[in-house]
Formats: structure tokens, C-alpha cells, sequence
């Protein structure tokens, strides 16, 4: 069978993949989407809670981790979250901002889903689901492929790009092709690893908080340098919600973090005021004032806070507080890939160009998206890294 030809030839239907084929074959190319998956988008469909927090209005390279800080800066700053924006609102989906720029759909990440079908469509681009990479080599015109599944036969195109996101939650698809992709064609690939993912943590630990599971409390959690100031969340399995989630991405194995507790507003002025103001009052009580109720008296038990404010000494009062604010803890690992919602690491930047995403040693090869050893923090910029990598591939092509 004489192979079908495109001009572009895209592996993977999720964010870049997707924006790249709206781009590629808006400039008149043919463009072929190919997944896997019996569904495109499927990150998008669970991202954000249902909701896709599909991006940030704060964007800059200062929100994401990569071996070379400097290289997202080209695509984000030619394609940035007000630009996705525009795009979001010429399909009138109802939007709104969460918290710190974050923007969700106001329905459901299908409509995001939805937009990225029609604008493909509107274009001619052509989506293989169900369907595998099964022999790729490089020619003088460019790649001849073999694809297997639903979408079965062989293919040609000049340009061929990957965009097969990293290896977080593997039952949705994920899989790590695009490391092995880069690797046969000569490109360094980063140690990867889990971010954005809950800590865990031995049974000595857990034994000291196993009943709080549920509990959610403000704090700033730092690691090394490294500090989030967002929501924690104390599970059965260790501990997570935003703040675990930002630290996670930076830290690594043997290494402490530490948490404040009520990292705003002075903590041991507070105590030492309710000792005159609210004398009669347990120290277990005051702190419930401050803290959610389960964590107040969980902590006020496990440390002998008892007994009235009134007749706390000053020092004590402090060395409360000073615990309070830090608060260190050993975590033994992650949940893994299981949970993560982004691979840290992955193709190294130094083997691609910043401004079109092309592989440097194999023309008309690209990586785009969390293929790509570029992550962002929680809130919205792993998508728009998708959008705008996307976004410069497919207008560079
Ligand atoms: P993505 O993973 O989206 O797409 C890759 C595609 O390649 C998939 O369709 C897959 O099936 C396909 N593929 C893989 N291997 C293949 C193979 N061998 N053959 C054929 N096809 C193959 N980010 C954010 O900014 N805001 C948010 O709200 C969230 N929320 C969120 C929740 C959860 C639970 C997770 C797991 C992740 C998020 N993220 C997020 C992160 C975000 O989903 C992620 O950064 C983007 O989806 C990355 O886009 P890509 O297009 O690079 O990969």
C-alpha cells in the first residue's frame, strides 16, 4: 500500500498536540493526529477537578522547572495565557478565576476539549484515535511511519512531532514513548520524576496524624530555599493539597521540609494576647480559634498544651508558636506516577531550538508539551507551556 502523505504527522492528541495541529494545518499544511487513547484530551477531560484550569493569567518562565530556566521564555512570551484567552472567548466558554490567576471553565473541561475538535476540524486536520507508532525511520523527505490499531497502514510526512506527554497516571494513556522517541534520535532525556504529587511518610509519622485525615489548614511549606504558602491537607496515606503539591516538584529524596502553620500574622503575639484577654480559656481552646478544630486539639493532646492560657508562662506560649512555625518532617517518598500530574525532566532543552521546538541534530523532528523537560507549578501553567510549546511548533512548521 502506497503510504498516505502528510505534511505534518502528530503523536499524541492531548493540549500541545492538539494546538500544534489547529496551527500547522492553519497555514495551509496537511496535518495527521495519531493516539493511542479511544478518546483525545483525556488530561484535559479530568484536569482541574472536571473544570481544566487551563491557564494562568500570572504566567512567566518563573513558574516553571527545567534544566535551562531561560528556554520556555520564547514560546510563553509569543504565545501567552492572554492569548489562549482570546481564544477561549471567541468560543463564548463561560470562564472565571478561581484564586492567584488561576482561570477554570465555568462548566466543564469538555468545552475545552470541544474547542480544540472544532478548531481542528475547521482546518482539515485529520484524527487518528486508537491508533499505535510502530516503526518510524528517518528519509531524505522526511519520516516514514507505521501505524498500527484503528487507524492502521503507512504514512509519510516532512515534519513529525511528538507531543506524547510525560508518564503520570499511566492508566489514562501515558506512556514513555517520547523519551525513547528522543533517545533514538540522538537527544539528551533528563532524569524524570514525579511532581505535583502528595508526600508520603513512615508510620512514626503517620502514627501522629493518621486521625486528621480530611483536615485542610493554611501554611507555608518550604523546602531548602523553596517556600508555597497555599492549603495542606493531611490524608491517609501522608499529606498533600496545593502547597504539598508546588514543594513536591522541588524536593528530593532524604531531604526535610518544613511547615509554618499560620504563616500569616504573628502567631506567639496572638497567644500572648489571649492570655490576658482570654485567661480562663484552654490553650487547646485559643488554638481552635486559629486553627480547624481537629488539628487544635489533636496538637494541644500530643504536645500537653492542657490546662487555662492564664497560667501558660510567656516562654511556653512562645515555644508553642515557635513549633507551630516549624514544624519539621522527613517524607519517605511520593505517590508516584499513580498520582503525579506532571513528569518533571524529560527531553533536555539544549538539544531543541526555544523558538520552534525542533529537535537541533534532526530537522523536521519536534517535542512539545510535558514531553519536554519543562513543568510548571500548579495553577494553570502546565497547560499553557501545552498551549504556547504547541503554538510555536505549529506556526514554526
Ligand atoms: P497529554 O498527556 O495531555 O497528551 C499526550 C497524549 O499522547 C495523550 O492523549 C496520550 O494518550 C497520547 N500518547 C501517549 N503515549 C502514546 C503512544 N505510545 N501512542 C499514541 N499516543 C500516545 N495542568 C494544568 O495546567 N491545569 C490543570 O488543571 C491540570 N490538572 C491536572 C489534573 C490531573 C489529574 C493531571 C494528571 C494533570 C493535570 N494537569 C493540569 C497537567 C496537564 O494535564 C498536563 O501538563 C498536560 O496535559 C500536558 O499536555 P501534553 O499535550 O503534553 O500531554
Amino acid at each position: 500500500m502506497a503510504p498516505a502523505s502528510f505534511d505534518t504527522i502528530v503523536l499524541g492528541a492531548g493540549a500541545a498536540g492538539m494546538m500544534c495541529a489547529i496551527h500547522a494545518a492553519g497555514r495551509g499544511g496537511r496535518v495527521l493526529v495519531i493516539d493511542h487513547a479511544r478518546a483525545p484530551g483525556e488530561k484535559i477531560r479530568i484536569s482541574g477537578g472536571g473544570r481544566c484550569n487551563f491557564t494562568n493569567t500570572g504566567t512567566s518562565a518563573k513558574s516553571f522547572l527545567s534544566g535551562n530556566p531561560h528556554f520556555a521564555k520564547s514560546a510563553l512570551g509569543r504565545y501567552g495565557a492572554a492569548d489562549f484567552v482570546r481564544m477561549v472567548e471567541r468560543h463564548t466558554i463561560p470562564y472565571h478565576e478561581k484564586t492567584l490567576g488561576q482561570l477554570f471553565c465555568d462548566r466543564s473541561a469538555k468545552d475545552i476539549i470541544a474547542m480544540l475538535l472544532d478548531e481542528m476540524a475547521a482546518v482539515g486536520v485529520e484524527l487518528r484515535l486508537g491508533t499505535r507508532l510502530e516503526t518510524i525511520a528517518r528519509t531524505e523527505a522526511g519520516f516514514q511511519i507505521g501505524l498500527e490499531g484503528e487507524g492502521a497502514g503507512p504514512v509519510r510526512a516532512s515534519h513529525f512531532v511528538v507531543a506524547s506527554g510525560g508518564k503520570s497516571i499511566p492508566k489514562m494513556g501515558a506512556s514513555g514513548i517520547g523519551y525513547q522517541l528522543a533517545e533514538r534520535f540522538g537527544l539528551a532525556v533528563t532524569e524524570t520524576r514525579p511532581g505535583l504529587v502528595p508526600l508520603t511518610f513512615g508510620d512514626d509519622v503517620m502514627a501522629g496524624f493518621r486521625d486528621l485525615a480530611g483536615v485542610a489548614v493554611d501554611a507555608r511549606v518550604s523546602c531548602g530555599k523553596t517556600g508555597f504558602e497555599e492549603a495542606l491537607l493531611f490524608t491517609h496515606r501522608g499529606l498533600s493539597g496545593p502547597a504539598i503539591l508546588q514543594i513536591s516538584s522541588y524536593w528530593r529524596e532524604r531531604q526535610p521540609i518544613s511547615i509554618a502553620l499560620l504563616p500569616q500574622g504573628d502567631l506567639a503575639d496572638r497567644l500572648l494576647r489571649a492570655k490576658h484577654e482570654q485567661s480562663r480559656k484552654a490553650i487547646g481552646t485559643v488554638l481552635a480559634e486559629l486553627l480547624p478544630r481537629r488539628l487544635a486539639s489533636h496538637l494541644a493532646e500530643a504536645h500537653g498544651w492542657t490546662g487555662p492560657i492564664g497560667e501558660a508562662t510567656d516562654k511556653g506560649l512562645r515555644a508553642i508558636a515557635a513549633r507551630l512555625g516549624q514544624w519539621r518532617l522527613q517524607p519517605t517518598g511520593t505517590e508516584g506516577y499513580r498520582t503525579a500530574e506532571v513528569t518533571l525532566g524529560g527531553v533536555g532543552t539544549a538539544g531543541l531550538d526555544a523558538r520552534t521546538m525542533e529537535a537541533r541534530n534532526v530537522p523536521g523532528l519536534y517535542f512539545i508539551g510535558e514531553v519536554v523537560d519543562v513543568t510548571g507549578w500548579l495553577g494553570g501553567y502546565n497547560f499553557q507551556w501545552a498551549w504556547s510549546s504547541g503554538w510555536a511548533a505549529g506556526t514554526a512548521i
